[in-house]
Order: C-alpha cells, then structure tokens, then sequence
C-alpha cells in the first residue's frame, strides 16, 4: 500500500509525470541499451524498440498503476500485472533485473523533470516503483515454480511445417534434449527464439496450437515489414530453436468465464490461434457447452487453419461455426456484424485478431448488453488498451 507521506505527492505530480512519459521512454531506453546492450539479445524486442508501443507500454504502466492505487488504496490492477508477469517469465526475466530498469528509469526521469524532481518527487515514485515491481515479482516467482522444469527456455526440433491460409505457416517442434514439457493450458502462448540477419537473438510470442503432448506447434503470418516472421518461414525441417515454458492467462475458465453461459469465440486472420487451442481442449473434455464461433478473413483461401476450425466445431456437441468473408463465400459478407449474431447477455467472449476488429466487436458487444467483465482478448502485441481501460475505469 502506498504511504500517507507519498500519496499526495504522487496525486499532485502524476499528470506532469503522465505527460513526460513519451519523453522520458526513450531516454530511458538509450541509457539502459547503452550501459547494457546485452539485454537486446535474447530479451527485449529490437522492432518494438523502433516503433515504440513497447517501451511506452512499460513506463506508461507504472503511472496507470500509480493512479490506480490512488483510487483504490486496498487493491492492485490484477489483470494487468498478470498480463505483464506472464509476458515477462517468457521472456525468462529475473529478480535481479529490476534494479536495472528502476535505474534508467529514474535517471531519465530526473533528467526530464530538472529542478521539479525534488528528493521528496524521487522518492515517492521510488515507493511506487517498488511497489510495482515487487508485485510482479511475487508472480513471476509463482509461476517459475509450476513448470516441470528449472529453465527459461530450452532446445526443440522442428518436425513438421505446413503452410496454411494467406503466408501463415504451421510449425511443430518437439524436444531436442532431455528437458521436461510443462503442460500448455489451451489459449497459452511461448516465447520462439531465433537469431536475427545479423546473429541478435529475438524472441517473438506464439500461441499454441493443438498438438501431441511432447510437441509445440503454432501458425505464424508473414508480417512484411517484421524483422522476425521472416526468419520463421525460413525454417526447415531438423532446425533447432529456444522455445520457452508456456505462459499466457487468456484461458478458458480464467477472468471473466465461470464456463457455465454460452461461449462466442470471435477471430479475425491469424487470431484463429487462442480459438483452435479453446476449442480443442472442449472437445478433449466432450463439453456440452453452446459454443458460437465467428471467424472473419477476406476469403476461404486466405483462413488460416480453416479446416481444422470446421472438423473441431463439427465434434463439439453444440458448436457452431459462424463466417464474415471479405469475398462474399461465407454465411456473411464483409466485417463481423454483431448485430447478425443475436449474442445472448450471460455470454463469455473470446476476441483475437487485429487491434481495429477487437475494439469494433467489443463495442459492438457492449452496447448488445454483453457486460465488459465477460469479454475476453489476447493481443498480439504490447497492450496499450488493457492499460488504457483501467486507467480510464477509475
Ligand atoms: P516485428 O519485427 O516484431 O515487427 C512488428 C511491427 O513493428 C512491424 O509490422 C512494423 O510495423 C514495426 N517495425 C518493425 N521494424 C520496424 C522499424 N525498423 N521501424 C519502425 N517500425 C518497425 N503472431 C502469429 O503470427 N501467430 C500467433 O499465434 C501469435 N501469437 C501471439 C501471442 C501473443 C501473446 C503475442 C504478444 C503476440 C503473438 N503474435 C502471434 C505476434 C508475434 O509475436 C509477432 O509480433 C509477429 O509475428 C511479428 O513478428 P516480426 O518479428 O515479423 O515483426
Ligand atoms: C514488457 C512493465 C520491469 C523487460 C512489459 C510490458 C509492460 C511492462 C507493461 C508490456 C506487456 C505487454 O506486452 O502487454 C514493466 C514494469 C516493470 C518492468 C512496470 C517494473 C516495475 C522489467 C524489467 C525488464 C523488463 C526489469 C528487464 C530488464 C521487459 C521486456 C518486455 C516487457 C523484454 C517485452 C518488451 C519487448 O518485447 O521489447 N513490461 N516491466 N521489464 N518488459 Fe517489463
């Protein structure tokens, strides 16, 4: 809990902070590459760097969880600093890295600030750091301890690559050593290292597919101005790579779904990944659950893994597949068109695909009398909306 002697000073300084925040990201971000290069390689995500959502992400969390605790002194934004510690355990990130980011951070910010960060400012944000990042801490421990094995990632083979869809291709790896497998929950994703043109180890997040026990397949898209996909599709049978313990808490049965209403999964492209993992563990466990699958793509051609989509709706006792097709071949044409699908309020949703096509349906949802708290996403990316919402909710 924050202290009486912080609170006030973090109440009056946190819009200036706030509005500093896209200044002080990217010094903050030079000075710690400078003085530690090495967390470019095998950790932080060079494009994401360039582009930027990324770092914000990060430094704009601490004021959103500043802000938050303000308003609710007893609690924290649980969602989001899961959201952020299962990122983190996949990345491998450890205890003793905290220390670095806090000083970077700080010494950006007192850099920015100038005079206006007065010991008194330093130390409040101090507090608030910590807390933070002690929060995350705690969790990311938890979930090191669940896995089968003491690693952050280890060797895997790649078996089988397909492709499938418009450039999406289908990869299944099994072990290249002795490591244990932590078991996947449906809708969890790992971290793939591979090494960049010019030898830098990145690692990028996949969703996993359904698979044997012993394997690990995911569907990568072709992103053409990525630095990373690339790489993938290059892949060849007998290739090893590092895959990471799975993590990722966008599963069935977690925030927002007690599993007993109707469940409406909605995907859009490469979205299909979290829904064929979902809809995969129903049919392992013979539910009878109503469950009302939208999928959205521009033609039947260009829909990743689409067969695999119709063969496990087909086997679900009451699933039904839904199409929106750009080209006109689907039940519907065009955009997903929530007002089409009559989605009954006790519903839980399921939403992954591009940013635009998540906020269209979520709105969509909401104003059809879907409560917010049933709603449900996985993004492919930094999350700027998660932490916009909760900013915005208080
Ligand atoms: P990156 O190099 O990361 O580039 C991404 C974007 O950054 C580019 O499109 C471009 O707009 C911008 N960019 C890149 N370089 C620069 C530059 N020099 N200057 C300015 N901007 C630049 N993807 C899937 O295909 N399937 C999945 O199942 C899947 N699951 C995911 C699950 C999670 C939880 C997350 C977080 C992501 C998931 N992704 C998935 C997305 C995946 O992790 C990658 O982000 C994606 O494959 C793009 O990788 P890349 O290396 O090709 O692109
Ligand atoms: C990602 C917050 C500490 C490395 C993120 C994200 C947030 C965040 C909000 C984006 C999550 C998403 O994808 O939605 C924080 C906070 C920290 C902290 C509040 C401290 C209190 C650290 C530390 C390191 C680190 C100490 C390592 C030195 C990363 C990396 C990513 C990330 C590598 C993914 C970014 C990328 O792909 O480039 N963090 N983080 N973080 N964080 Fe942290």
């Amino acid at each position: 809990m924050l202290s009486e002697k912080s609170r006030p000073i973090i109440e009056a300084t946190a819009p200036v902070v706030a509005e500093r925040m896209p200044h002080i990201t990217p010094e903050f971000y030079k000075r710690m590459f400078a003085a530690r290069p090495d967390l470019m390689d095998g950790m932080f995500s060079r494009s994401s760097q360039l582009e930027g959502t990324q770092p914000q992400a990060l430094s704009n969390s601490i004021v959103i969880f500043a802000t938050y605790i303000l308003n609710n002194p007893d609690k924290y934004p649980d969602e989001v600093l899961s959201r952020v510690a299962h990122k983190h355990t996949s990345l491998g990130l450890l205890e003793d890295e905290y220390p670095t980011v806090y000083k970077y951070l700080f010494e950006a910010i007192a850099a920015d600030l100038g005079d206006a960060c007065t010991p008194e400012v330093a130390e409040a944000w101090s507090e608030v750091y910590w807390l933070m990042a002690n929060a995350l801490i705690k969790i990311e421990k938890g979930l090191y301890a669940q896995q089968a094995n003491d690693v952050m990632r280890a060797p895997f083979k790649l078996v089988s690559r397909k492709e499938t869809g418009d450039q999406v291709v289908d990869l299944t790896f099994e072990p290249a050593d002795d490591t244990a497998m932590t078991e996947a929950k449906a809708g969890q994703y790992i971290s793939l290292f591979t090494q960049a043109e010019d030898g830098l180890l990145q690692p990028r997040q996949y969703t996993l597919l359904p698979s044997e026990k012993n394997q690990r397949r995911v569907a990568i898209k072709l992103d053409p101005n990525g630095e990373m996909t690339k790489r993938h599709f290059a892949l060849q049978e007998g290739d090893v790579v590092d895959i990471s313990n799975p993590y990722g808490d966008i599963t069935l049965g977690g925030f927002g779904d007690d599993g007993s209403g109707p469940l409406y999964l909605f995907s859009a492209g490469i979205g299909v990944t979290p829904m064929l993992a979902f809809l995969s563990e129903l049919v392992d466990q013979n539910s009878q659950r109503e469950v009302v699958v939208v999928h959205s793509s521009s033609s039947k051609d260009a829909w990743p893994l689409r067969e695999e989509m119709e063969e496990l709706v087909g086997k679900l006792a009451n699933g039904k597949l839904i199409s929106f097709l750009g080209d006109g071949s689907g039940d519907f044409e065009g955009r997903v068109d929530v007002s089409k699908l009559d989605v009954p309020s006790d519903a839980s949703v399921y939403l992954c695909g591009p940013l635009g096509f998540m906020k269209d349906t979520r709105s969509a949802l909401v104003d059809a009398g879907v409560p917010g708290v049933q709603i449900q996403y996985e993004i492919f990316g930094p999350d700027q909306w998660m932490l916009r919402d909760t900013a915005r909710a208080e």
